[in-house]
């Protein structure tokens, strides 16, 4: 059993979020697009810009020596502010990220059901994403209940009620 624990995201957390950014986009085996690449591009910046606002929320993973090893997080989109998996005003995005080493041993998925419940528990009533094809991390979306909404562009953006 991995030894990890979770606890939520806070303001002094930005730069980490900002390489979990940085790791999503980086998901495919072999992929180095640096930093200053990744945030060349608006969608990507829009995942972190001013974080954490007051409607954003997150949860950190975190490793033995209390360093963070992976976080998931969900922020609020215009319908004219550009993120990949936007399907309506009112239903915040998901977004995560956990370190290579850290990787296939269930952090990502405690993650995700410790955002999900807060969203519930905000009182939204669904969360997407959005995940290019060919990314195994759509298994374990399908798994959460997330499903496929609508596909542009490689990626497929996935929702989740919540119910
Ligand atoms: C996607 C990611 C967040 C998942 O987190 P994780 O901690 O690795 O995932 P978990 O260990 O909780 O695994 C959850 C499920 O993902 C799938 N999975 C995880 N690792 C996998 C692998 N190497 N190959 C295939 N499926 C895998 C499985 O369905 C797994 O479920 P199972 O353990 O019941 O079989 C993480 O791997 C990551 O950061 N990857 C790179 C960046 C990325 O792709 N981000 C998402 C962009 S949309």
């Amino acid at each position: 059993m991995a030894d990890y624990t979770i606890r939520p995201a806070i303001p002094s957390d930005g730069a980490f979020l900002a390489d979990m950014v940085v790791e999503a986009a980086n998901w495919r085996a072999g992929a180095t697009r640096p930093k200053p690449t990744v945030f060349a591009d608006p969608v990507s910046r829009g995942y972190i810009a001013g974080w954490q606002r007051p409607a954003d929320t997150g949860f950190v993973a975190l490793d033995g020596d209390a360093e963070p090893i992976g976080a998931a997080w969900y922020r609020l989109f215009a319908a004219d502010t550009p993120a990949h998996g936007f399907v309506a005003a009112g239903v915040p995005e998901l977004i995560i990220g956990v370190q290579p080493l850290w990787r296939a041993q269930g952090v990502g998925r405690t993650l995700m059901r410790s955002l999900t419940d807060a969203a519930r528990a905000a009182g939204y009533a669904r969360i997407t994403l959005s995940v290019e094809h060919g990314n195994f991390a759509h298994a374990l979306y399908r798994s959460e209940g997330f499903a496929v909404v609508g596909t542009r562009g490689g990626r497929d953006t996935m929702v989740r009620v919540l119910g």
